[in-house]
């Protein structure tokens, strides 16, 4: 074998398909010139120039790739840890729901929660009874009567009556809706954790008899701690009006209920 093509081989003893084809170009193009020796030697080496000319082209073209690939992968990786941020930034609670104060997200809650339907006497209008705002959350009047109706009647037919809303007629007694103004006659004089035990618990004044219809606490005993304290806070802070609405009546019967 020519020593070209010994030398060539020896270089390409590490085979790999570049190698290969590399030296089976030397051999299928030599012989179509018919050189000496050393010409041939040459141009190999001049091929072989141009061959190592392309594969750092090559290598330079696969390293610019791999960095584009790495510099994308940074970014991918990198996005949803600053989205996550951003939830960890929303998730933070805005101290009062979003309100400057207890007492205003208090207020904002009370009337969203309808408590006034209720807690507030009414006067009637042309288009029916409306909350008066000058008795706003004083309950039940002492003085004003519950509906005239045949309680046991009521009961054993098991309504529910009511013309105001502060007061209600049922198959459990009568229920009056009491002051929760900010006045010693309503919630004055509680503790904070008083209120949350009495809608937490269902409680009366928070530590005595089991609330009745249609105080709805089933419901209310949801709220967060930052919700009751709120609405305790704004019911703190509300015009005190002095009234003590009237007992809670039992049924006729202990049998009606
Ligand atoms: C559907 C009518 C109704 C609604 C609405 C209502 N209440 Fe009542 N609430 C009553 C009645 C009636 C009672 C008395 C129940 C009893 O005597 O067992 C009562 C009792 C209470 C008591 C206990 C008072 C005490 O002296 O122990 C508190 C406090 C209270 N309600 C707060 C609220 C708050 C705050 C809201 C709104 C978030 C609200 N209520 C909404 C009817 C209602």
């Amino acid at each position: 074998m020519p020593f070209w093509i010994q030398s060539s081989l020896s270089k390409y003893s590490n085979l790999t398909p570049y190698s290969i084809l590399s030296g089976l170009g030397k051999v299928l193009f030599m012989p179509l010139f018919f050189c000496e020796e050393a010409e041939a030697h040459l141009y190999l080496r001049h091929l072989n120039y141009q061959n190592q000319l392309s594969m750092k082209k090559h290598y330079a073209l696969c390293s610019l790739a791999a960095l584009a690939i790495g510099i994308f992968l940074i970014q991918c990786s990198s996005a949803p840890t600053e989205s996550k941020k951003e939830n960890v930034t929303s998730e933070i609670k805005p101290l009062y729901g979003g309100f400057s104060s207890a007492e205003l997200y208090g207020e904002h809650l009370v009337t969203i929660c309808a408590c006034n339907d209720c807690h507030t006497p009414k006067k009637m209008t042309d288009h029916g009874p409306e909350p008066d705002s000058s008795l706003w959350l004083s309950g039940h009047p002492a003085s004003m009567p519950a509906p005239a109706v045949d309680r046991k009647d009521m009961a054993e037919r098991g309504l529910a009556v009511t013309d105001f809303l502060t007061a209600w007629v049922g198959p459990w007694g009568t229920t009056y809706a009491p002051n929760i103004t900010g006045d010693e006659t309503g919630i004055g004089m509680w503790s904070e954790q008083q209120f949350i035990n009495c809608i937490r618990e269902g409680k009366l004044k928070g530590l005595s008899r089991p609330l009745l219809p249609p105080m709805p606490w089933q419901f209310y005993k949801a709220m967060t701690d930052d919700e009751l304290k709120a609405i305790f806070a704004y019911l703190k802070s509300t015009k005190p009006i002095k009234n003590i609405a009237p007992a809670y009546e039992p049924p006729t019967s202990a049998s009606a209920m």
